[in-house]
């Protein structure tokens, strides 16, 4: 009898949003009455602009067209996307990046989540501490595991690289040798990021070791320092160490439309193979497209038009980071990020864990954030809220916090 794929049933028993999602979900049945405000996952809540629905609509009108009827899209993604964001996102920064290079799927949780399968079974990983779970989940179904640590609560074979207060939320070179190192910058959960300077540091670690950055800048579009970099290709020699992954969900408000793209420069070989042939192999065989209507309508974020509506819509949302930061600060939490991302990170108070925070908030205020252990061992006494709520439920959200 054929077995089921024991590596899955080394993972929690659900993802950390459904584990919230369903508790909430049995809190609001319990008390009907109760407003709760939902700070939890990083789920945008304004809707698409019009510049972005007017071209969903022309795409939709010319499908309904024999002449202009799209069927499969090219695997790789559109050739006018793939050139628009090479030239845009990567050449007007000096990146050397070109539209070859650029593989569109249907977003960066999956390319994250898949991207693993081109490396060896063997392959050891490291992951900043607290992590987006889909880096470490993925590797775990894959079977990069070695032995589970109850107490940690973590496996042998990932290196965990802590990212506290303490550190200034910096990972330092690990002590280990890993062979895939995933950075997010800016990052989730915490909101920090990493300057240009800090990330030379991993690319030159990761070219000496031969070691390959998986890079992921969904949050790109947030980035408001000067010395942070919107891309890993900013620093000289990440074309022969880093994959970076990008997504439309938070810079355009396509969570629920899905589109995303991964970078993978030929120069980046190990063991005389191309990663660039092997992701191209992968999508080829396993994606069939992201809808034409969809990679129409994301060629708006480069439009003059699009761009002023989508720069107000992440202004709208850094605006409830601020709300979020401010209030906080006020009320004497530790705060921190929100200044190049859409999310806060606070320290809970003195006793309680990230889980008991989360009842104390949801039972008391009404408000649903995300423990920070949820996110890996060093989140434990921390605690993220979100910044993409809308504008008036932040603030009531935060004048309830003040108000405990
Ligand atoms: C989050 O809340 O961390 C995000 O929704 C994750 C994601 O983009 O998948």
């Amino acid at each position: 009898m054929v077995q089921l794929n024991e590596n899955y049933l080394k993972l929690p028993g659900s993802y950390l949003f459904s584990t919230i999602g369903k508790k909430v979900a049995a809190y609001s049945a319990a008390h009907p009455d109760a407003k709760v405000i939902r700070l939890g996952i990083g789920d945008v809540t304004q809707p698409l602009v019009p510049a972005i629905i007017s071209a969903l609509h022309e795409a939709v009108e010319e499908m309904g067209h024999a002449e202009t009827f799209h069927g499969y899209a090219p695997d790789l993604g559109y050739a006018f996307l793939r050139e628009t964001i090479a030239e845009k996102d990567y050449q007007a920064r000096g990146c050397e990046i070109s539209a070859d290079e650029i593989f569109i799927s249907d977003g960066a949780k999956s390319d994250c989540g898949n991207i693993q399968e081109i490396f060896s079974a063997d392959a050891r990983i490291a992951v900043c501490d607290p992590v987006y779970p889909v880096y470490v989940d993925s590797n775990v179904m894959a079977g990069r595991t070695g032995e589970y640590d109850e107490k940690t609560q973590t496996w042998s074979n990932v290196i965990y690289m802590p990212c506290t207060a303490e550190n200034g939320f910096v990972p330092q070179l690990p002590e280990k040798t890993p062979d895939l190192i995933y950075l997010c910058v800016p990052n989730n959960p915490t909101g920090t990021a990493l300057t240009r300077e800090q990330l030379a540091v991993w690319v030159d670690y990761a070219n000496s070791v031969g070691a390959v950055i998986l890079y992921d800048a969904a949050y790109e579009a947030y980035i408001a320092q000067e010395d942070v970099p919107h891309s890993i290709y900013e620093i000289p020699g990440a074309r022969t160490c880093a994959i970076e992954f990008r997504s439309f969900s938070k810079n355009a408000g396509f969570t629920g439309v899905r589109l995303g793209f991964t970078v993978v420069p030929k120069d980046l070989k190990r063991g005389g193979a191309a990663a660039h042939s092997l992701w191209a192999r992968r999508h080829g065989t396993k994606f069939n497209g992201a809808p034409y209507i969809v990679q129409k309508a994301a060629m708006v974020v480069y439009s003059e038009e699009g761009k002023a509506q989508l720069k107000e819509q992440v202004a709208y949302y850094m605006r409830n980071a601020k709300v979020i930061y401010d209030g906080l600060g006020e009320a004497g939490y530790e705060v921190y990020g929100g200044i190049n991302a859409p999310y806060i990170w606070l320290r809970v108070p003195e006793g309680m864990t990230s889980w008991d925070f989360f009842d104390y908030l949801l039972q008391k205020a009404h408000v649903v954030g995300t423990p920070g252990s949820g996110f890996g061992p060093s989140g434990e006494g921390y605690f993220r809220l979100t910044a993409f709520g809308n504008y008036e439920n932040t603030v009531e959200a935060i004048e309830r916090i003040k108000n405990l």
